[in-house]
């Protein structure tokens, strides 16, 4: 999806070289989003003008025209010193008309380039602001929404030229239905930087050479007649919020709009994260935070809080590997590990989820859970279900977020909602979210983003831990989320004294999980060579029963997304209904058989497939000699013995890596799969 990068240097000297690789190297970051074309906006050699550049592909294709546009030199130079400036970037996914050059941000006014926008979300009601812009004599040149944002900020400025650039900027959002994350930069407000949200993320980050003395920003309420403090007071300031060394002061500081704070990690890691409907506005190098009015907003409070994020720049580089995709895969050993830290004690045999034991009471006392998510995550719903529903024994309801919108799904006061997002910002997921709110359930997050929007607003939920995940393909993610449901249950289950040899043979499973995964990556040479006979096929099934259906989905799921082949996950049970007509010779199956109570009926349909001249490949447990004897001949992958609730991500791990091999087979990028984007934050 879209990712937005700015960077405002103030009373920091830098040439323009640096200034266009800070803004490169943030949108570089912000790749595995998924895109389809980058741009960005300096300021031009001279007379107070604003350069914007644009090009469809990636960012190392905008990189490569900027260099060759800017060694002519009628720009300036590259080592022209800048100590005042903003530059505005961002990559576009294609919503409102196709990938090209008009179509990418950053968009503009007029062709002075008098506001320029750069804008991740969806704006609703662009159609009506057009047709008022086109009457007052506004001509559009994009298809895209987001013109009318930049158009209409121009337009205000139009009426009355005595505003202030945030002012302009509050006017227009309060035009603006939809969801947006916006950063301005204007022509008339050089070393200047607006920029406000609504159902879109934004973080602001701020790096100052001596350390801030606050760890907020206060909130400036435009309309608010009670608010005791005046604008000067609510700005950020550097003579009040930072410490001077004795030799004086130092003014100079550097900003970064960012929607996503990899993007940001590398400058600095003091952040805030904007709330909805806050306009960030940097003037004179001050940041402030201002809201329209205070009755808006009840539960937001007076000031932001400057964080530290945690996330580390090693954490977001690909290492060793030659891919994210790969790094994460092979990172499981210890993303689960890092999930379960400080929350599991094998030794007592007990479990703490420090973000939701507060709310354990109220959660037993539902009637129903509800687990709600997209793609991988919906996944892990159906992965983790069964277990909920035997060690709460409560309804456990599944549901793909877009569906569960679509049906109006009843919802009540006493369930218990499960919000399962590892980027925590995917829009279905977060207007499922919403919709639950507004019914008044209980609403937990599993999110893997500490400051997500999903995080920030469910009631309490559980961080996944499992570090930046930046493959599109989620893999860390999903097995992270699987564990943390797996948590959640024991839990729920630790009064129940029939439950405890269950509950101990999980927490055990838990316990060898790290080993059990690095078994499994062990496979890798077999399982690569077993892409080589798949890559070039049509098709592929994966099928299974029980605990191992969610692996076929996933499976399935990563094999079509990395290799663009079609690839259908099927329930063992679904066989007969349908999908046995395809079966002959030539189509690959793919079959999860391991020792659980449907062992039996699993083995039936891999007998009725071999019947029909199938040859399933099979996943299956170490040391299962009787599988072997059953359907001899086949190609097996094995993987260790573990609890039946946790075998699912063991035989989800050769999946992920044969999809891995087969898109690399095609040529396919791994990382970056065509026309998917990592964070989907429109509907
Ligand atoms: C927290 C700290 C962790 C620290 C540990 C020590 C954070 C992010 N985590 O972890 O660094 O080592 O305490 O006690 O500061 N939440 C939601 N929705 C979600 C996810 C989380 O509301 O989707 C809330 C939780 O209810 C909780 C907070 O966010 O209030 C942190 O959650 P989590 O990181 O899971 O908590 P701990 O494991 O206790
Ligand atoms: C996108 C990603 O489709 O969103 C998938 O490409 C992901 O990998 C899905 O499973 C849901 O994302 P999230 O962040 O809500 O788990």
């Amino acid at each position: 999806m879209c990712g937005i990068f700015a960077y405002l240097n103030f009373l920091t000297p830098k040439t323009r070289k640096e200034i266009l690789d800070y803004l490169l190297n943030g949108l570089q970051r912000l790749e595995y989003r998924g895109y389809d074309s980058a741009g960005l906006s300096i300021d031009r050699h001279l007379n107070n003008g604003v350069m914007l550049f644009k090009k469809q592909g990636k960012v190392a294709a905008l990189k490569a025209a900027l260099i060759d546009y800017l060694e002519d030199g009628c720009e300036g130079s590259y080592e022209d010193i800048l100590n005042c400036h903003v530059g505005i970037a961002h990559t576009r996914w294609a919503t409102h008309g196709p990938p090209n050059e008009i179509n990418s941000h950053p968009q503009r006014s007029d062709p002075e380039n008098n506001f320029l926008v750069v804008h991740n979300g969806i704006i609703t009601n662009y159609q009506d602001i057009k047709k008022y812009l086109e009457i007052h004599g506004h001509r559009f040149e994009s298809e895209t929404d987001t013109e009318v944002v930049a158009k209409l900020a121009a337009h205000i400025y139009s009426q009355n030229k005595e505003l202030t650039f945030r002012q302009v900027v509050e006017l227009t959002c309060q035009q603006l239905e939809g969801a947006f994350a916006l950063v301005f930069k204007s022509r008339y407000f050089p070393g200047e930087c607006v920029a406000s949200r609504r159902g879109s993320p934004l973080l602001v980050g701020i790096k100052t050479k001596l350390r801030l003395a606050v760890n907020h920003v206060p909130v400036f309420y435009s309309k608010d007649t009670k608010s005791r403090r005046g604008m000067e007071q609510n700005t950020l300031r550097r003579e009040t919020s930072t410490e001077f060394t004795p030799l004086g002061e130092d003014h100079s500081t550097e900003y970064f709009f960012s929607s996503d704070a990899s993007a940001v990690v590398e400058h600095t890691n003091r952040v805030i994260y904007l709330e909805d409907d806050d306009v960030a506005a940097i003037h004179n190098g001050n940041l402030s935070i201002h809201r329209i009015s205070r009755s808006m907003d009840i539960e937001s409070p007076d000031w932001r809080e400057i964080s530290t994020t945690k996330l580390e720049i090693q954490q977001i580089m690909k290492g060793e590997y030659s891919s994210f995709m790969l790094k994460e895969i092979f990172e499981q050993p210890e993303s689960v590990v890092n999930t379960m830290r400080g929350r599991v004690n094998f030794k007592n045999e007990t479990v703490v989820l420090g973000g939701i034991k507060d709310f354990i009471p109220d959660i037993r006392r539902c009637r129903r859970m509800l687990l709600i998510g997209c793609g991988t995550s919906y996944h892990t719903a159906l992965a983790t279900r069964q277990l909920l529903e035997e060690l709460t024994e409560l309804p456990v309801m599944v549901d793909l977020a877009s569906d569960f919108l679509d049906r109006k799904t009843p919802i009540f006061r006493d369930d218990v909602c499960f919000f399962i997002s590892q980027s925590g910002e995917t829009a279905d997921t977060l207007a499922a979210l919403r919709y639950c709110k507004s019914k008044g359930s209980l609403n937990l997050g599993i999110t893997n983003t500490v400051g997500s929007s999903i995080s920030r607003e469910t009631d309490c939920g559980v961080h996944i831990n499992a570090g930046p995940e930046i493959g599109v393909a989620s893999t860390k993610g999903y097995t992270s989320q699987v564990v943390s449901l797996v948590m959640f249950a024991l839990i729920m289950s630790e009064d129940r004294l029939s439950l405890q040899p269950r509950r101990s043979e999980i927490i055990s499973g838990l316990e060898n999980l790290s080993e059990h995964i690095k078994q499994v990556l062990q496979q890798d040479t077999i399982i690569s060579k077993l892409a080589e006979e798949l890559f070039q096929k049509r098709s592929l099934l994966v099928m299974g029963r029980g605990y191992g259906y969610a692996t076929c989905l996933e499976g399935a799921l990563k094999i079509k997304e990395l290799t663009y082949m079609h690839s259908e996950g099927i329930l063992a049970g679904e066989l007969k209904h349908g999908p046995l007509a395809l079966v002959d010779e030539m189509l690959p199956i793919i079959s999860i058989i391991t020792r659980s109570p449907v062992y039996d009926k699993c083995m039936n349909a891999i007998l009725q497939v071999t019947a029909r001249g199938g040859k399933p490949i099979l996943i299956c447990e170490e040391g299962d000699t009787s599988t072997e004897e059953l359907v001899p001949g086949s190609t097996y992958i094995h993987v260790p013995h573990t609890v039946d609730c946790l075998q699912g991500i063991l035989t989800i791990i050769p999946m992920q890596m044969l999809a891995y091999h087969m898109a690399l087979l095609k040529g396919c990028n791994v990382d970056c799969p065509r026309n998917l984007a990592k964070s989907v934050t429109v509907e």
